[in-house]
């Protein structure tokens, strides 16, 4: 549905929809307004609805269903984590400098009014490899460490990190480990039974391409009875909200729109069946993945070598976003930088981020199914033009 006059770079913000998923979303809308009641009452038919999406992404995430719940988005997920946290005075937690604003945010409100601190770990970039992140990570963890963050793939240098390993890490430290996984379904194989994190949530709505909002919140079962919601609601103390305490309590937030979840299997078919027909996780999904990594690894090739630059990620830490440090906007003004993406935004008709990291100023270009190499090819000739 984007419109055809801009060349859209940008599936990294708030994803985009394709048609036929946005019709699912109306159909169900339809379906909702026919029957408030009988839709939506949790005790009717809103369950057995959530909970066969709540199937379909426990298989796509190799997690089993009873572990998930669903949330608004990924600032949700990471707020009902870190907020329901025993931290106490005296406690660490671990967040990186790569992190996302809004979820950092949410670990700086619950330590400061726990009396703990908050540790960043800088995370260098430019970035020559993994091994710098789990060095910088590793170099901040103490014995007071309790709990950390970190994003799967980090929102402003677009880098894949090496959960694995990190969750490895934070476990042979004592350390429990939640993973922002914002970027991760449709645009990784994420498989939650390897990766081995305490917690992870992600949005539906970014590289699945869902109606926007939603998202999803896993636990480990042992924790999951601490966890409350960001919105306290009837399953704190009602039967029949759902078949566990952590299920009841995220299954109502109160009256809400469930289209976009239900939603969520169109998106999974459409994007599955665009190269192979096959339908989930399986091949079809994995070739979209790849051309999508394909593509933005050729894009980003690309424009470093029009303006002369070297990578600033090793392409093995890719996956469909790449952020590009553009050495002439170095030390200018938020005022600026503002400005330069208002012309590539008006002028030169793109929409992708213009940001600053410290005072290196960057863009950065994402791949998804509707993108072509023609469009980075047109930003390499204006990048070329703007910053002469
Ligand atoms: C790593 C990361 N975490 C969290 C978010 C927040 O997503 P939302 O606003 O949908 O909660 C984003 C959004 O881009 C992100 O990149």
């Amino acid at each position: 549905m984007l419109r055809p006059d801009v060349d859209f770079l940008n599936h990294g913000s708030f994803g985009a929809t394709p048609r036929c998923v946005f019709a699912a979303q109306q159909q169900w809308i339809e379906r909702l307004e026919q029957e408030p009641i009988e839709f939506l009452a949790p005790e009717r038919t809103l369950l057995p609805k959530l909970d066969e999406v709540r199937e379909l992404v426990g298989t796509q995430m190799n997690a089993s269903p009873r572990d998930v719940v669903f949330v608004r988005n990924a600032t949700d997920g990471v707020n009902a984590v870190v907020r329901s946290l025993p931290l106490r005075a005296g406690d660490e937690v671990l967040i990186t400098s790569h992190g996302y604003n809004a979820c950092s945010n949410a670990v700086r409100h619950a330590a400061q009014r726990a009396g703990a601190t908050v540790v960043v770990a800088d995370i260098p970039f430019p970035i020559r490899g993994p091994d710098e992140v789990t060095d910088a990570i590793a170099s901040c963890i103490t014995p007071k460490t309790r709990w950390m963050l970190v994003d799967h793939v980090t929102s402003p240098t677009g880098i894949v990190m090496p959960v694995n390993d990190i969750v490895e890490l934070a476990h042979s430290r004592g350390v429990r480990i939640m993973i922002d996984g914002a970027h991760g379904p449709g645009m990784l194989h994420v498989d939650l039974k390897r990766i081995g994190a305490d917690y992870y949530t992600a949005n539906h709505h970014k590289w699945w391409c869902a109606p926007k909002v939603s998202g999803f919140l896993f636990a480990r079962e042992e924790w999951q009875d601490e966890i409350l919601p960001t919105v306290i609601s009837h399953g704190a103390n009602t039967e029949g909200f759902g078949e566990t305490k952590f299920q009841s309590h995220f299954n109502w937030p109160g009256t809400f729109d469930p289209s976009p979840l239900l939603a969520i299997p169109t998106a999974i078919e459409f994007l599955s069946g665009l190269h192979s027909g096959t339908i989930g996780e399986g091949e079809g999904m994995a070739t979209l993945m790849r051309i999508n990594h394909e593509l933005v690894v050729s894009a980003r090739r690309l424009i470093l070598d029009r303006l002369g630059l070297d990578e600033p990620v090793p392409e093995t830490m890719l996956g469909s976003l790449a952020t590009i440090p553009i050495p002439q906007w170095r030390d200018r003004t938020s005022d600026q930088m503002r400005e330069i993406g208002r012309r590539l935004r008006v002028e030169h008709r793109f929409e992708f981020p213009v940001l600053q990291i410290g005072n290196q100023g960057c863009l950065r270009i994402a791949s998804q199914a509707y993108n072509s190499i023609e469009q980075y090819e047109r930003l390499a000739d204006v990048l070329l033009q703007i910053v002469q």
